[in-house]
């Protein structure tokens, strides 16, 4: 009897998009395991910070990826032994998270560490080329997506709600930045890969859009 392949549920979408929610929401219902990879290439951003690599040293960037010791435990991030949580969070990691995902030797670093965390009974890995180049054979490939105005705001209410000033203006514009260095780069850019259900989270709750998600999966066919 031939084994049936480890479900994944692949969820790719532009910055402030909610998916890293919905798909971490959507991995509990189900019981399965959660890849943030925005987190890893979050990590290359701070480390290189850290040790002054230019961000358009690709060759650097990428023998730095290979060596990084990650882990995920009990829902804290540890990089090198530092727990950096919320360190990667912010807006200039996230900026240069951006840059040094254009580069090909960054990215084929951490192929394998993502398709690592594939494990029984499920996985729901949430970013950019999920569905495209990591699971091209995802269950379920969703592009979650919702207006940058929506997008936006959403990121303003959370940064204020930390105690962290933030204005909307700037953020819309970093925000339509990035969302123009995603989707334009040569390596795996950001797109509606083949197969892929498109939600439009701008008029839904976090509660709708996770429904939806999950209605979807569970009228798949096994
Ligand atoms: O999802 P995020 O905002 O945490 O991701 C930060 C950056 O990392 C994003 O702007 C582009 C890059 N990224 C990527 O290139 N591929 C992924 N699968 C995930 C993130």
């Amino acid at each position: 009897m031939t084994e049936l392949p480890i479900p994944v549920i692949a969820i790719d979408g532009p910055t402030a998009s909610g998916k890293g929610t919905v798909a971490s929401l959507v991995a509990e219902k189900l019981g399965f395991h959660y890849l943030d990879s925005g987190a890893l290439y979050r990590l290359v951003a701070l480390a290189s910070e850290k040790e002054a690599i230019d961000t358009q040293n690709g060759q650097k960037l990428g023998l730095l990826a290979q060596k990084l010791v990650i882990s995920f435990e009990k829902g804290q991030i540890i990089l090198n032994g530092e727990v950096v949580t919320e360190t990667i969070r912010t807006e200039s990691i996230g900026l240069r998270a951006s840059a040094i995902a254009i580069h090909p030797e960054v990215r084929e670093a951490l192929v394998g560490v993502q398709q690592d965390f594939r494990k029984a009974p499920g996985l729901v890995a949430d970013g950019r080329d999920m569905a495209s180049v990591i699971f091209p054979d995802a269950s379920l490939k969703i592009f979650l997506t919702a207006t940058a105005a929506a997008r936006a705001e959403r990121r303003y209410k959370q940064l204020i709600a930390k105690g962290i000033s933030a204005k909307l203006d700037v953020l819309l514009q970093d925000l339509q930045e990035r969302d123009a260095r995603d989707s334009s780069r040569g390596a795996a850019p950001l797109l509606i890969a083949p197969g892929a259900q498109v939600l439009d989270t701008s008029e839904l709750s976090i509660d709708q859009a996770v429904k939806i998600v999950l209605d979807w999966y569970q009228s798949k066919p096994a």
